[in-house]
């Protein structure tokens, strides 16, 4: 899928790339945050923000710095993330910590996640509010993943409510944050927050499945933590454990599809079906 033609995904490149561009060349962050950023990331949350803000009927110009403080925290997240799993290769380049030492990389971070708050704070209370409980989870779930590292594999039950927190909780919120700004009923903004869930929690079961057969060339940590599959090997044979995986990601998948379907058809609706296969079987390689 052609991702990088959509004007969504145009758009979020361009003030990404503004943003940059506005840095101080004195401000020693710069490059650190340049190079992160410009890693070729897929943008999946921010164009899903740009998505379902403009299913409740709202333009793109909107809510673009709203997309923007999304990629950012996330990157932010990404950098922090390295740190803790002495990650060296991401996105098939060095990550932060290994170019440029921890320091730098950790305040880069403070740097993107401190303009992310800036980007939003012209927007209403309930977008900021649903952005700083993400962040919360976000770094709850990063907690709970170092805790489940030292004796993997923990329980079915432990890795769903650490994904749910340290991925999906962002995934959920893009979305979210799109139908507020959206002005929409607190009902599609439920329902677009569940749809984001789901499809976060089947991006990070379809991650951690492909780091786990390797299929993930593109990045390299020291410490990883279990998967799926891993927790399943417990109780089945590891074909049949891979099967179990690839019918839990189905029935996620299945549901946010349902979720959509609700909304009338529509030239964005169809996208957002399309970034949801894209954000998940379209990550095989
Ligand atoms: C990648 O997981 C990491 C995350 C999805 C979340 C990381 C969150 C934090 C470090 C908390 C920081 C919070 C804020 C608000 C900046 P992974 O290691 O399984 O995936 P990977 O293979 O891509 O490294
Ligand atoms: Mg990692």
């Amino acid at each position: 899928m052609d991702i990088e033609s959509w004007e969504e995904f145009r758009e979020i490149d361009r003030a990404l790339a503004s943003f940059i561009d506005g840095i101080d060349e004195k401000n020693q962050v710069k490059k650190v945050v340049s190079h992160v950023c410009n890693a070729g990331g897929k943008k999946i949350r921010p164009v899903m923000l740009l998505l379902s803000a403009q299913l409740c009927g709202v333009g793109i110009r909107k809510c673009l710095d709203a997309g923007l403080a999304i990629e950012l925290i996330h990157s932010a997240s990404l950098i922090h993330d390295d740190l803790l799993d002495m990650g060296t290769m991401r996105r098939g380049i060095e990550t932060a910590n290994k170019k440029f030492g921890i320091g730098a990389a950790m305040l880069a971070g403070d740097f993107l996640i401190s303009k992310s708050i800036e980007l939003l704070s012209p927007y209403d209370k309930d977008v900021i509010a649903e952005f700083g409980r993400a962040g919360m989870q976000m770094a709850e779930g990063e907690v709970l993943d170092i805790e489940d590292m030292e004796g993997k594999p923990s329980s079915e039950e432990q890795y769903f409510d650490c994904i749910r927190k340290k991925t999906a909780s962002l995934f959920a919120a893009s979305t979210a944050m799109g139908a507020y700004v959206g002005k929409a009923e607190k009902e599609t903004v439920s329902e677009l927050r569940k749809y984001g869930e789901k499809v976060g929690i089947a991006y990070q079961i379809v991650d951690d499945l492909l780091e786990y057969t390797k299929k993930l060339e593109d990045k390299h940590s020291v410490h990883s933590s279990a998967s799926l599959v891993e927790i399943y090997i417990g109780r089945a044979e590891p074909e049949k454990a891979q099967n179990m995986v690839e019918v839990r990601v189905r029935k996620e998948i299945g549901e946010a599809r349902q979720i959509l379907n609700m909304f009338e058809d529509s030239a964005t609706r169809d996208k957002l079906l399309r970034i949801t296969e894209y954000a998940t079987y379209g990550m095989f390689p």
